[in-house]
């Protein structure tokens, strides 16, 4: 009887310790594919976030200024789709965050090909939301 408890205790124990590790590996990276997410961060996210709330302080001068723009925008836009791929998410609070990502982004990019600046500026405020409302989560 004692020793099918403790078996059983290590049973649990274990199954408790490959979840948590799965749980982590999903949200630092995918389950097959190398990118982890502190490089989608860095290298797609922040850069392109960044891009954007600088360019967006005046309007663009010119088209190519307007594409520039809209290039961050749509870029942004596929980090919302990557960030539910590979089995990377771990719960309805990243997708909620994800998906506005994807729709703040969709909405700025729409502004831009209107060539309306103060759209996009308004718009692009649902996109740094959505950052708040991942990290405020799981970014530890
Ligand atoms: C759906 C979830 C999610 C969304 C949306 C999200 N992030 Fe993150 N972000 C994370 C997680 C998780 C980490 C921590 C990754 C780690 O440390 O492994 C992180 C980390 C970061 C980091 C730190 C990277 C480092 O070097 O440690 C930056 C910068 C960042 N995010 C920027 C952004 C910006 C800007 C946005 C919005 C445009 C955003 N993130 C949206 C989940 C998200």
């Amino acid at each position: 009887m004692l020793q099918n408890k403790v078996l059983g205790t290590a049973l649990v124990l274990g199954i408790a310790a490959v979840l948590s590790l799965s749980g982590d590996a999903q949200i630092k990276k995918g389950k097959t594919r190398p990118l982890t997410t502190k490089q989608m961060m860095n290298g797609l996210v922040k850069l392109h976030c960044g891009g954007l709330a600088e360019g967006l302080k005046t309007a663009p001068a010119d088209d190519k200024g307007w594409e520039e723009l809209a290039t961050k925008a749509a870029l942004l836009n596929e980090a919302g789709y990557i960030l539910m791929e590979d089995d990377r998410c771990p719960d309805a609070d990243w997708a909620n965050a994800a998906k506005q990502l994807r729709e703040g982004s969709a909405d700025v990019l729409a502004k831009l090909e209107a060539k309306d600046h103060a759209g996009a500026s308004e718009a692009f405020k649902a996109v740094t939301g959505s950052c708040a409302a991942c990290h405020k989560v799981h970014k530890k």
